[in-house]
């Protein structure tokens, strides 16, 4: 084999295969900023944990020493007149990273990943938000992620007003008690996140095979058990 392809994560992915070893799921939660991702991450992983199954939690931008460096750049409100385009590259020199450090190595050892954001989040915002286009976050996906695809992607639907106001709340008691100021794309407008959530749902309209849309607007309860379903009927079968 080229040394070249050696390196790509798509090869990892062959050589599980290939070595008989079974190769962990993939599964990423997605939504709008403050719409209850995180909770229900953890809620996932409480469950698959009483199944047997060894996950690993991680987030973007961020889940490495090198990604949480390009998280404070990007999340920062001081950080001011970032391209566009040079945001978008920033979220995928995060998420190559991660790849190469944390969900590729999990996934051939046969763990779970659950992930809070992945690319839907840079078509979304990105794409979507900063009017990038999807064609070029797809682009840079093929380019910098390979084979390394969600098996399944939560897509926690909610209002766009209230899931935004939340998130400013909360991000403001954090930066409050001196914790990381990460509120730059809370100050974006309405209609910047109408654009989002636009992009999210146009996305789960083209995948719905990978792209399960839950109404996060009920019960935390109601929709931790929807999500459990899911995964039951798509993963552990
Ligand atoms: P996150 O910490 O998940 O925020 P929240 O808990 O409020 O949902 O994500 C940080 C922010 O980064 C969020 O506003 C979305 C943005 N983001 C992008 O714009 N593009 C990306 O590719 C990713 C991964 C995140």
């Amino acid at each position: 084999m080229h040394i070249s392809q050696r390196s790509r994560p798509g090869n990892w992915y062959h050589f599980a295969v290939a070595s008989g070893r079974q190769r962990g799921r993939f599964i990423t939660f997605e939504g709008l900023d403050g719409c209850g991702k995180s909770t229900h991450l953890e809620k996932l992983k409480a469950v698959l944990r009483d199944e047997g199954i060894e996950t690993v939690t991680t987030r973007e931008p961020g889940g490495t020493e090198v990604g949480e460096k390009v998280r404070a750049v990007l999340l920062n409100s001081r950080t001011r007149g970032l391209a566009p385009l040079a945001e978008l590259a920033l979220m995928f020199a995060s998420r190559a990273q991660q790849i190469a450090e944390v969900i590729e190595p999990a996934l051939q050892a046969g763990k779970w990943v659950l992930c809070d954001r992945f690319t839907d989040s840079s078509e979304a915002y990105q794409g979507g938000g900063r009017q990038l286009g999807s064609e070029a976050v797809l682009t840079m996906h093929r380019v910098l992620c390979g084979q390394t695809q969600p098996d399944l992607t939560i897509l926690m639907d909610t209002d766009v007003a209230a899931s935004v106001a939340r998130a400013r709340r909360r991000n403001k008691v954090a930066t409050d008690n001196d914790e990381a100021d990460e509120n730059r794309f809370e100050q974006e407008n309405r209609e910047f996140f109408t654009r989002v959530h636009e992009a999210y749902v146009a996305i789960a309209r083209r995948e719905p095979q990978r792209v399960y849309v839950v109404d996060a607007r009920r019960a935390i309860d109601v929709v931790h058990a929807d999500i459990v379903k899911e995964v039951r009927r798509k993963l552990l079968k």
